[in-house]
């Protein structure tokens, strides 16, 4: 019992092995997965596949990478999109000032307008933060972003943040890198964040958790985060999976 919440299988990575990726996955237990989308065609492509696997879900939203392709007529088209059944987050969206692909201000506007369709629509949101912690906490609470859900995907800031995102009702999702020698603040999250307010992740196909680092990531593979958790809390490797598969679902109400 596994929920992979976090996947890219739209990914050009995956376009020539799709279906045994899929099938390793459930060989695993990964019983749901959700596919955010980064941009418009990927957010397309996440709806397609929810359309065509009943365990996948999609989000749709536009990443701080691409922030500079958004316009006002994408917007109005993801909204449109985001009204699809299986469409149950938008998302990935956020900011992200390590790579500044789009600039910081063009950034920051499209995040606020994403944040605003997803309380129109009523929809929780998953949020990239890259190297930009303050920013995107002060606007999701300037946007009232906690009313309608806040999920921190492969969350990288420090535990005292994660106390107070999870003090207003978020959510924080672990990903690969708590597997990794140099993990020390990840694990920190863990030891001090309640089970039933984490969610894990692959982000595949990136960032691969130890012993599979360097390879192409996938979903099966989020069993590797569990593990860790499991070690890290004390807990059994059941448990984790269990509650944190649960949650997911609480959390895009599956
Ligand atoms: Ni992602």
């Amino acid at each position: 019992m596994l929920f992979d919440s976090h996947a890219h299988l739209d990914a050009n990575q995956f376009k020539n092995d799709l279906n045994e990726v899929i099938k390793r996955a459930q060989d695993e237990g990964v019983e749901l997965i959700m596919n955010p989308g980064a941009d418009y065609e990927s957010s397309m492509n996440a709806v397609k596949l929810a359309e065509t696997y009943d365990f996948i879900y999609a989000a749709v939203g536009v990443h701080p990478h691409d922030a500079s392709s958004l316009d006002d007529m994408m917007l109005t088209l993801l909204k449109k999109m985001a009204k699809h059944p299986k469409v149950k987050a938008i998302g990935e969206i956020g900011l992200d000032y390590h790579y500044d692909y789009s600039p910081r201000e063009t950034q920051r506007y499209w995040f606020r307008k994403q944040l605003q369709l997803a309380k129109a629509l009523n929809l929780p949101v998953i949020i990239h933060d890259r190297e930009a912690n303050q920013d995107v906490f002060n606007i999701l609470k300037e946007e009232n972003a906690f009313e309608t859900g806040v999920l921190l995907h492969c969350y990288s800031g420090s535990a005292e943040l994660a106390r107070q995102y999870v003090n207003l009702g978020a959510y924080i999702s672990i990903a690969g890198p708590v597997t990794y020698k140099n993990a020390r603040k990840t694990v920190e999250v863990v030891e001090m964040i309640p089970l039933e307010k984490l969610l894990i992740e692959t982000d595949s196909p990136y960032l691969s958790p130890h012993p599979m680092r360097g390879k192409r990531n996938e979903s099966s593979y989020v069993k590797y985060v569990a593990e860790k958790i499991a070690e890290i809390k004390s807990l059994s490797y059941e448990e984790v999976c269990r509650v944190t598969f649960e949650n997911a679902k609480k959390y895009f109400k599956i």
